[in-house]
C-alpha cells in the first residue's frame, strides 16, 4: 500500500494552499483523480471525498476510509455524475472542454472549485502540446465569470516545478465564501 504522506507530498501547492476554503461537512469531488495525491491531502484534514477517474486501481490500494473512488468515463455524451452536489472541486491537470460547465452546476452555495491544468505554450516543454488539452490566455478566469463565480485567486504563469510548464490556476467560490481564512505566505 502507497504510503499517504508520500501521496500527499506529491500535491499541488496551488491545492494545498487553497484546500481550507473549501467548506468542511460536505463532500470533496477529486475529478479524474489519477493517483489520488489530492484526495488523500483532503482526507488527511478532515474531507469526505468522492475521487473519480476511468482508472480507479491507483486509488484503490489507498484504501482511505475517507474516499469512496468510483470508476467513470468522463467524456461520454452525457455527464455522468448530474445531480451530484460538491462542497468543493478539485481538478488537476486535466480538461475536457465539453464537460467543463457542468462543474459549477455541482457546487453548493458557496463552494469551492480548485482547478490547474495545463495552458497554451506548453508545448515548448513536453507533453500535453495538444490545443484540446490546454487552456487559452485567460480561458479559467473568463469559466468563471461566465457561471458567476467569485474568483479568490488566478494565475496563468510559467512554472518550473515539480516541470518547467505553463498553467492556469484558479481558486473559485459559488456566491459567498463561507469562510473568512487569511492566505498562508508560501515562501
Ligand atoms: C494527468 S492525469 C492527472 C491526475 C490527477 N488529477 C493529478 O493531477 O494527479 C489525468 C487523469 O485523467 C484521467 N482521464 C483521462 N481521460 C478520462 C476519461 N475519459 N474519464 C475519466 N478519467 C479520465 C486519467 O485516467 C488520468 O488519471
Amino acid at each position: 500500500m502507497p504510503n499517504p504522506h508520500d501521496v500527499i507530498l506529491n500535491a499541488s501547492p496551488w491545492v494545498k494552499r487553497f484546500s481550507p476554503f473549501i467548506p468542511q461537512g460536505g463532500v470533496v469531488l477529486d475529478l479524474a483523480c489519477g493517483s489520488g495525491r489530492h484526495s488523500e491531502l483532503f482526507a488527511s484534514i478532515g474531507y469526505q471525498v468522492l475521487a473519480v477517474d476511468q482508472d480507479v486501481s491507483a486509488i484503490e490500494l489507498l484504501k482511505n476510509p475517507f474516499i469512496t473512488s468510483k470508476r467513470l468515463n468522463l467524456e461520454e455524451a452525457n455527464w455522468p455524475l448530474v445531480g451530484s452536489e460538491f462542497s468543493g472541486i478539485v481538478v488537476t491537470n486535466y480538461l475536457y472542454r465539453p464537460h467543463l460547465d457542468q462543474l459549477p452546476k455541482m457546487l453548493q452555495e458557496g463552494g469551492v472549485l480548485i482547478y490547474e491544468t495545463f495552458a497554451l505554450g506548453n508545448g515548448d516543454f513536453g507533453k500535453p502540446s495538444n490545443p484540446n488539452f490546454l487552456l487559452n490566455p485567460g480561458e479559467l478566469l473568463a469559466f468563471a465569470s461566465r457561471h458567476q463565480l467569485k474568483v479568490l485567486a488566478y494565475e496563468d504563469i510559467y512554472v518550473d516545478q515539480p516541470k518547467a510548464a505553463m498553467v492556469q490556476r484558479l481558486c473559485a467560490v459559488k456566491g459567498e465564501p463561507k469562510q473568512r481564512i487569511p492566505l498562508q505566505f508560501q515562501g
